[in-house]
């Protein structure tokens, strides 16, 4: 059922059951982060392999020192400056959070998130969300309650419904190496907005067969439908026998149907253009197409993190 009673919400919650919730980034399925049997059903419904660890939300700094261990000068630089918002931080976890919940790693993923309604049901709770994006393992991530009742409606009792996501791309993970800052996964806060807080990080988003942060798959967010990259223009011609969809950041192609096109963002704006990109994959995924053609954005601020997503898409 989709609604916006947090009260509901947050009863749900209390009696171990998992609950779709609304952020600024995307939508997530949430569970108390304590509780180690409702913790299980949420890589039960994602259908998510158990090496791959959840972020833990709350809704304060103090409430976070209590899942904390330590918290550098630097990470609490970072969380009085993004917090609430599109931040995670890894940081090293108290015994109190399940070792489930990061799959074994003594450190914790954790992050207030920006949302009003969802920010107003964490202060009710006594404990702390878990919440992975929530879509099946590997498919697009959900920016509207609807989203998330089309692929997992009949599979958890209650999706608040917070209307469609301000972001529209995952938070920013950022952990220390040896005391290094390191972003292990691009997203709504941009390299260049971290750095200008904290100096150079490195950014090691590569991916593995051991991943460190599975946002770091190769293959990821993407649609059943093959996504391609290019040059749109010239890709167009070689796909002349297929059912083409295209997913342009800012430029209309006239040979090609309306309706089997999205634009991302005419403006040119990179804000818009990430708040648009899930839906329009998925809304592409919708109509039995034979190919995607997408175009990369600039490299640059939240360009970045969108061109991420777009390379996953691609790499199946
Ligand atoms: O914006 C977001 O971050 C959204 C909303 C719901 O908060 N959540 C989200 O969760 O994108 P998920 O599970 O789809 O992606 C979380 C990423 C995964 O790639 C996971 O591997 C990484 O965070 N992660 C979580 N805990 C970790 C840990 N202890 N160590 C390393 N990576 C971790
Ligand atoms: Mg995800």
């Amino acid at each position: 059922m989709i609604g916006k009673d947090i009260i509901k919400a947050a009863n749900y919650l209390r009696e171990g059951e998992l609950v779709g919730i609304p952020t600024e980034t995307v939508y997530g399925l949430a569970c108390n982060a304590l509780d180690e049997n409702a913790v299980s059903k949420i890589f039960k419904v994602k259908n998510r392999p158990t090496f791959d660890p959840l972020i833990v939300h709350t809704d304060s700094i103090e409430k976070a020192q209590d899942f904390v261990s330590e918290f550098s000068p630097t990470a609490l630089l970072l969380a009085h400056h993004f917090w609430a918002g599109a931040l995670t931080l890894l940081l090293p976890k108290k015994s109190i959070i399940p070792d489930l919940v990061t799959s074994g790693s003594p450190l914790v993923a954790i992050r207030i998130p920006n949302h009003p309604l969802t920010l107003s049901l964490l202060r009710q709770l006594p404990f702390p969300l878990a919440a992975p994006s929530a879509n099946p393992f590997g498919y697009i991530s959900p920016t509207t309650a609807q989203h998330v009742a089309a692929q997992l409606g009949d599979k958890i009792p209650y999706i608040l419904d917070g209307g469609s996501c301000n972001l529209g791309l995952e938070s920013t993970i950022v952990g220390f190496e040896n005391g290094m800052p390191t972003i292990y996964r691009k997203g709504g806060i941009s390299v260049e907005g971290i750095e200008k807080i904290i100096g150079k990080v490195q950014v090691k988003t590569f991916s593995s067969s051991n991943p460190q942060a599975p946002g770091m798959l190769k293959s990821h967010y993407a649609p059943r439908v093959p996504l391609i990259l290019g040059n749109i223009d010239e890709l167009i011609p070689q796909f002349a026998d297929s059912k083409i969809g295209i997913l342009s950041f800012q430029k209309h192609f006239a040979q090609i149907p309306k309706n089997q096109q999205i634009t991302l963002a005419v403006s040119g704006d990179l804000a818009e253009a990430a708040r648009h990109l899930f839906a329009a994959m998925r809304q592409l995924d919708e109509l039995n197409l034979d190919v995607i053609l997408a175009e990369l954005l600039p490299e640059q601020d939240l360009g970045r993190a969108i061109n991420d997503r777009l390379r996953r898409a691609a790499s199946q």
